[in-house]
């Protein structure tokens, strides 16, 4: 019998796709512990990173200061009001800020993110987006790149996505196709999992 969680042919997003998820204007920016957070990611100076649905760039502003003078920092972002504020702010710095979906090809450089981070954004993601963003990270992230993905945990919590929005670590695991490293509990209301590129794409 089919697992209607098996996303190989995507039955969990298929099942409960319906209605759009509107994330216009959303940040975790007040859940989230930060430190923990960059911790896991364990981003080093010079790295370039991807902050894919960056919002109003919290989270590309901590990369920033990480990676210093000789890296770069991607804020990307379909919300274009969203992205043209963080443009006018982060001028003359190491973050480009640039209005794009990353479920599509985004025209940034093949392998060259060591780091792509989506905080909050798959859950929003409908099926037909789930082979483009997989194509697209795979094509993006460096030899020895890793993804990171920070969802809210699939359980009940005072605010956040549905019930029926929300993934676990295995969901994003059965449906991305990339080698799972690590995962990191964020305690009562959010986790951040962490990806490689299959062995044969290394590099
Ligand atoms: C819930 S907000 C999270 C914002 C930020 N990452 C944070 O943690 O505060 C989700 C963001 O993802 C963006 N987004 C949704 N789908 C996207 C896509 N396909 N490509 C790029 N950005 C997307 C939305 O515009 C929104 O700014």
């Amino acid at each position: 019998m089919k697992d209607d969680r098996d996303c190989s042919g995507m039955g969990h997003y298929e099942k409960h796709a319906a209605p759009e998820h509107s994330h216009r204007g959303k940040t975790t920016e007040s859940f989230l512990d930060k430190k923990a957070v960059l911790a896991v990611l364990g981003i080093q100076p010079g790295q370039t990173v991807l902050d894919a649905g960056c919002g109003g760039g919290y989270m590309s502003k901590e990369f920033s200061r990480l990676v210093g003078s000789g890296g770069r920092v991607y804020a990307l972002d379909s919300d274009d009001a969203g992205i043209a504020a963080l443009k006018a702010e982060s001028a003359g710095t190491n973050i480009t800020a640039l209005v794009g979906d990353i479920t599509v090809n985004t025209g940034l450089p093949s392998s060259t993110f060591d780091l792509i981070y989506l905080s909050n954004v798959v859950h929003g993601f409908n099926p037909g987006q789930i082979p483009g963003f997989r194509e697209e990270v795979r094509r993006l992230l460096a030899p020895g790149g890793k993804l990171a993905v920070l969802e809210m945990v699939k359980r009940a919590t005072p605010f956040g996505p549905p019930m029926e929005r929300r993934l676990s670590p295995e969901d994003l695991q059965k449906f991305l196709g990339l080698v799972p490293l690590s995962t990191l509990d964020g305690g009562e209301y959010f986790y951040v999992q962490l990806f490689g590129k299959p062995d044969g794409e290394r590099g």
